[in-house]
């Protein structure tokens, strides 16, 4: 198995470390009740309004015509990894507020719901995949979204780890590499 945490200079908690973006997945499925916990975590990140523009569309693998439709949504270089994943979702923006208002902090906030849902993931030893490689056009179609309110984001693929071997390359390579950061004075300015 290929762990990748994160080496980090300052105390940064283990959660943060410890989440990474898997390729190789096991055929261990997700529970719903599981599944819906990392729902529940990611409607606890903050949003502006509390306006909770994000939508959530998934299939488990084992239900494999909505599984094959979503997985028929992404984007060549995505498509080989992601059959074994346990769950595949399709993130979707509300681009409107109540008010009929644009919500311009729409996909700010379904990022942030994202990523609370991948800590949450990563304390139950789930390990997820969030991809912006996918046809807007084509999920629009498949999805039936009405384009007047939602927005497609990103997929997202769930399952439990499984040996990096699985994979075919490029992705088995990929799944190898250490991960890598910019160092915070690339992205941090004291204004004094
Ligand atoms: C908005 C977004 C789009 C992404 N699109 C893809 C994608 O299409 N395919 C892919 O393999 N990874 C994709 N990723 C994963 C990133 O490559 C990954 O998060 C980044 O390399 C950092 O690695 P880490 O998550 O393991 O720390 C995407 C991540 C984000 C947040």
């Amino acid at each position: 198995m290929s762990i990748k945490i994160a080496e980090t200079k300052h105390k940064v908690i283990d959660l943060i470390k410890n989440r990474w973006s898997a390729r190789s997945f096991s055929d261990k499925t997700i529970s719903e009740t599981d599944l819906h916990t990392l729902f529940e975590a990611a409607s606890w990140a903050f949003s502006a309004n509390n306006a909770q523009p994000w939508e959530y569309v998934y299939a488990h693998r084992e239900d494999s015509e909505a599984f094959q439709k979503l997985h028929s949504c992404l984007m060549g270089g995505n498509q080989p990894w992601t059959k074994n994943a346990a769950v595949l979702i399709a993130v979707l923006a509300h681009k409107k507020l109540e008010n009929g208002h644009e919500n311009k902090a729409a996909k700010h906030d379904v990022g942030a719901a994202n990523a609370t849902l991948m800590l949450q993931a990563t304390n139950m030893n789930i390990f997820g995949h969030v991809m912006g490689g996918f046809d807007p056009a084509k999920t629009i179609e498949t999805l039936n979204v009405d384009t007047e309110i939602f927005e497609p984001v990103v997929f997202m693929a769930l399952g439990y780890l499984d040996a990096p071997e699985k994979l075919e390359e490029p992705f088995k390579t990929r799944e190898l590499t250490p991960r890598a950061r910019k160092p915070l004075n690339d992205f941090v300015k004291r204004l004094q």
